[in-house]
């Protein structure tokens, strides 16, 4: 345990009859010191740009793409400046034109339809289910209607569909999957690791993520037209060749003069501390797994407060955890978010009416309002009474103990009648 984590542990304690949490739920963990080593010895070299024009050394950007693309088991890789950019790279470089449709599911967060609208397609809402994945039937009938080949599938705060039938239901309509794992790396569904489904899957690497760069992004795919594309069009230059996990140049060859260059590259610092934290990524995720277990059965005892049921295939590695309030009107989830807050739980509710801090609502996404075929009833339900809470990797079982009871608390306070 580092000096910072042992602080945030003492930090939590129970005053009086009141519980109060006095960690830092917005804090990240510190990198760990072979990061900071492997940024401090490439500030030292300089070479800060992934390419070189004359270079014997290998890139640390080659390599974490190199490593990535091993550890998710596809053939190739791609570092980017954002999660967002991975999208938009990903959407252009699978084939999607201006005007295209692209079915994308309602509960997900800004820079999901962010990238759609980048690349000048239009957007078409799928609702949502009560475990807050992608509604199937909705799935295969708005392929259906909108006539759209495309499926961007948001694993949003980590929910995994039936992944047999999302592919089933794509494959029937001749739908392209892409995947954006920004909450699942390192996640399964019946030990398919999330991003080897779809024909290209895109994770980020902004702090709140599994591995934490500040930004940064993330594109795998099996597909070598996808792959060169996408490498010419986050900005190679023509020195695409100085990648690892790429396709064979011949490939390049065939787009090289009819790819724009977005300048969208992974920097060399950034990709040096990734490749630093990749071998912890699996402790992480299970260290994940075990707060939500602690916390999951707590939360779900509280009056009013319901966890979503996770089905045993999911595999899923929770940075974060979603509960419904239900039974409760919106003054009454206002006051338990108010008194969460004020003894230091700060939840995040997707039901207020301004979007706030990183909660994102269809609804809010108005430049996509007349591209929609009809209302989402189930996505507005469920994202009414949804409330979302961070989970750093450095809580530990006593701070999920007293977290639960804060909330139990807040929840007390806010059935109690108006004075
Ligand atoms: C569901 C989802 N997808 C994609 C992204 C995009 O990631 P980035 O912030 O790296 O652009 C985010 C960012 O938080 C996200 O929450």
């Amino acid at each position: 345990m580092t000096d910072i984590q042992a602080t945030q542990a003492k930090r939590t304690q129970d005053q009086g009859s009141r519980a109060v949490f006095q960690g830092d739920l917005s804090a990240p963990d510190p990198l760990p010191e072979a990061a900071i080593e492997a940024a401090t010895r490439l500030m030292r070299d300089g070479r800060l740009f992934r390419y070189g024009e004359d270079r014997n050394s290998i890139p640390e950007a080659a390599l974490l793409e190199e490593e990535f693309a091993a550890y998710t088991g596809r053939a190739f890789c791609l570092g980017v400046n954002s999660g967002g950019c991975a999208l938009f790279l990903a959407l252009k470089a699978v084939g999607v034109e201006p005007g295209d449709k692209v079915l994308v599911n309602a509960f997900t967060l800004a820079p999901v339809p962010g990238a759609i609208a980048h690349a000048g397609a239009e957007g078409v809402l799928v609702d949502i289910d009560d475990r807050f994945v992608v509604d199937l039937e909705d799935l295969d009938r708005k392929a259906q209607s909108s006539g759209a080949k495309f499926f961007m599938l948001s694993y949003m705060r980590g929910h995994i569909p039936d992944m047999d039938e999302v592919m089933a239901i794509c494959r029937r309509h001749g739908v392209t999957v892409i995947e954006d794992c920004a909450h699942t790396m390192g996640a399964d569904w019946a030990g398919d690791l999330t991003g080897s489904f779809g024909q290209v899957a895109c994770f980020s690497t902004q702090t709140f993520k599994h591995i934490n760069s500040g930004e940064g992004g993330l594109l795998v795919t099996d597909d070598p037209d996808t792959a060169a594309r996408a490498i010419l069009m986050s900005g190679s230059y023509m020195l695409y060749a100085q990648h690892r996990a790429r396709p064979p140049v011949e490939v390049f060859e065939r787009h090289r003069y009819h790819t724009p260059n977005c300048s969208m590259r992974m920097s060399g610092l950034t990709a040096a501390i990734l490749r630093a934290q990749l071998p912890h990524l699996k402790e992480r995720n299970d260290t994940w797994r075990h707060i939500y277990r602690r916390l999951e059965g707590q939360i779900d005892a509280i009056p009013h407060l319901r966890m979503p049921k996770r089905p045993q295939a999911e595999g899923f590695v929770p940075s974060s955890l979603q509960f419904s309030v239900e039974g409760l009107g919106d003054e009454q989830i206002q006051a338990f978010v108010q008194a969460a807050a004020q003894a230091g739980v700060h939840v995040k509710w997707f039901g207020q009416a301004e979007a706030v801090g990183f909660t994102s609502r269809h609804d809010h996404w108005r430049y996509m309002a007349e591209q929609q075929d009809g209302p989402l009833p189930r996505a507005d339900r469920l994202l009414h009474g949804l409330c979302d809470l961070r989970l750093p990797v450095w809580l530990k079982d006593e701070d999920c103990d007293v977290i639960a009871l804060v909330l139990a608390q807040a929840m007390e306070l806010a059935r109690q009648p108006a004075a």
